[in-house]
């Protein structure tokens, strides 16, 4: 299958091998553990990037969680933002009354998540709490701040453990820096 790219992944620099992701999930795993004890969130991942991170995430858990996912879209075949959110898939079960730890993959203006956070208050969760894998502080446009951060990383557009470009590479086990691609 063609799929017109002109990047090969032997071109692609590792921002973040896969053991250091491996070992940062296993601290937040302990954090949010720790944080949640004796209650059990409803994790809700945001499709597609973060089924990743979310499916490693839930394996470094001690307290019992459900899960549930929404699906988002807000590139389209570009690594620029809109500005344009569009839910592609609803939840599944209701979250009035749970404790909501919102799922992401990377977060970056923070639009994404502003608009989750109107979405979901609206059906009246106990709170909303987001774990990012990585966070490109740099760029956000409107003051939104997770609560769990995997990683800081620089203003570079990254692909790989579920991070796509125009959905290539999500396969790669670790986070790679797409070059020449002009992130803003
Ligand atoms: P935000 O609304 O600008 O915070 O957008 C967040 C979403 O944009 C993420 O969930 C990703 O799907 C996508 N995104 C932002 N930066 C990158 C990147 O460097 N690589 C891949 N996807 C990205
Ligand atoms: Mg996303």
């Amino acid at each position: 299958m063609t799929m017109g790219n002109t990047f090969s992944e032997s071109n692609l620099e590792v921002l973040i091998d896969a053991r250091r992701i491996a070992s940062r999930i296993r601290e937040l795993g302990e954090q949010i553990s720790s944080d949640y004890r004796g209650r059990t969130p409803h994790l809700v991942g945001v499709l597609t990037g973060a089924w990743v991170f979310m499916a490693d995430l839930v394996r470094n858990l001690s307290v019992e969680v459900t899960v549930d996912f929404l699906g988002i879209q807000s590139y389209l075949a570009s690594t620029t933002s809109s500005g344009e959110v569009k839910i592609t898939k609803d939840l599944d079960a209701s979250i009035a009354g749970r404790d909501v730890l919102v799922v992401e993959d990377i977060l970056d203006t923070g639009r994404t998540f502003q608009y989750l956070q109107g979405v979901l208050s609206a059906h009246q969760p106990k709170s909303v709490k987001l774990v990012t894998l990585l966070d490109k502080a740099a760029r956000r446009v409107v003051p939104v701040q997770a609560d769990y951060v995997g990683f800081p990383i620089p203003d570079v557009f990254v692909v790989g453990y579920g991070l796509d470009y125009n959905q290539q590479f999500r396969r790669l086990p670790e986070v790679r820096i797409l070059p020449s691609i002009a992130s803003t």
